[in-house]
């Protein structure tokens, strides 16, 4: 099916930090939020429980974990057993649940920068201490820096926060490096959890591996946080799914506090089961238009900003720019805002990795997309 972005008139129309951070004259291509609209069997599912003034509690005895196997499966060829799958907030409490229930106060946790900003925080507020061990990037695009993390386990880090696939560059891990890494955790008694909110939005023609999926070690050791949030624009709903796959795992998330599965929204709950059972149409349809765009970002920072390397993401709707050529120091996104009035998320924010560099959402219309990039050249 075909899906676009709506026109700017009715986006300055919401109220979600995207729309409202910036006055109207800013372009806002920064926060993970998309500019479609909502899939139809969602708003449905929305209106339908609205209807029932069905706005209660969420019941933990719920649809999520039978209908994201079945999308599971059908997606990636993935078995989850739907009694190993939990449900929280967000993706973020996730983290810090799972982390909070694993580590003790102190301990060190990998993260894999340049990554999602808050992952810095997240470790902090479970009580961790950030271990980061950089991306390589070569010629074959990025990989995890298998043997920097091998060093890291043998120093006596347990633990690492996997961004699979990876924001901000959009990569998801090839299934070699997931396989490595694996090995290495069970060497080293390591746990990974693994943040695969990004998955369902892997691009066709790339391959998304799902890490419990890789060898019986990862299953025994691993644990995957996702949710239907980015891929069906959901994030304002809150709900996530804690999945694993092998008992060791399931004990810890039975052993968190029960109030962690309370907090989950009864309308994230809910969107999410619609979104799995019944959002792929409508998915598809939105990967046609990421790949679309994905294409003409290319084509107009070749004809506007030719200093600007960029490489494609396989997977989300993302691109991280090397703004370096420009010369707009440290922080590119501080000059694109002011001079550009486009608003990108700042690259230092993603850690040491990220300086000079820039993350621009290329969830909207192609229209917005080529009156960004026309700015920021103007800008320049
Ligand atoms: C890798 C990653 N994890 C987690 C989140 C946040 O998810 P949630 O809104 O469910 O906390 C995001 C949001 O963009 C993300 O990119």
């Amino acid at each position: 099916m075909d899906v676009t972005a709506e026109p700017l008139t009715l986006l300055r129309e919401r109220t979600s930090m995207k729309w409202r951070n910036y006055p109207g004259d800013v372009l806002p291509l920064f926060i993970a939020e998309m500019d479609y609209p909502l899939a139809e069997p969602i708003a449905e599912a929305l209106h339908d429980a609205v209807r029932r003034s069905d706005t209660g509690y969420a019941a933990p005895a719920n649809d999520l974990g039978e209908a994201f196997a079945g999308f599971a499966g059908n997606r990636w060829g993935w078995r989850v057993d739907p009694d190993q799958v939990a449900s929280t907030t967000d993706v973020s409490v996730a983290i810090v649940e799972t982390l909070r229930g694993l580590i003790l106060p102190g301990d060190r946790v990998v993260i894999t920068p340049p990554v999602y900003p808050p992952f810095f925080d997240l470790v902090a507020e479970a009580g961790g201490r950030v271990e980061p061990v950089p991306l390589l990037h070569g010629q074959t695009g990025w990989t995890l820096d298998l043997d920097a993390l091998e060093r890291v386990f043998l120093g006596g880090t347990r633990f690492i926060l996997l961004c699979n696939p990876h924001n901000p560059i959009g990569h998801p891990h090839g299934i070699e490096d997931l396989i490595a890494l694996a090995e290495l955790a069970a060497r080293h008694g390591v746990t990974v959890v693994s943040d695969e909110v990004h998955a369902p939005l892997t691009r066709a023609g790339a391959v998304f591996t799902p890490y419990l999926t890789v060898s019986p070690e990862a299953a025994e050791h691993g644990v995957c946080l996702t949710s239907a949030s980015k891929a069906w624009n959901l994030a304002g709903l809150k709900c996530a799914l804690i999945v694993t796959a092998s008992e060791r795992m399931r004990r810890v998330v039975t052993a968190l506090p029960q109030e962690v599965s309370w907090r989950t929204s009864q309308f994230g709950l809910i969107a999410g089961v619609a979104a799995y059972r019944h959002g792929q149409p409508w998915l598809d349809g939105v990967l046609a238009a990421l790949d679309a765009n994905r294409g003409l970002l290319g084509d107009l920072l070749d004809a506007q900003l030719p200093g600007v390397p960029y490489s494609p993401p396989d997977a989300g709707f993302l691109a991280w720019l090397d703004l370096r050529s420009l010369g707009w120091g440290d922080d590119p996104s501080a000059a694109a805002l002011e001079r550009a009035k486009v608003a990108l998320s700042p690259g230092p924010m993603f850690g040491t990795p990220g300086q000079g560099f820039a993350r621009l959402n290329f969830a909207c219309s192609p229209e917005v997309l080529s009156e960004a990039i026309s700015r920021l050249a103007a800008a320049i």
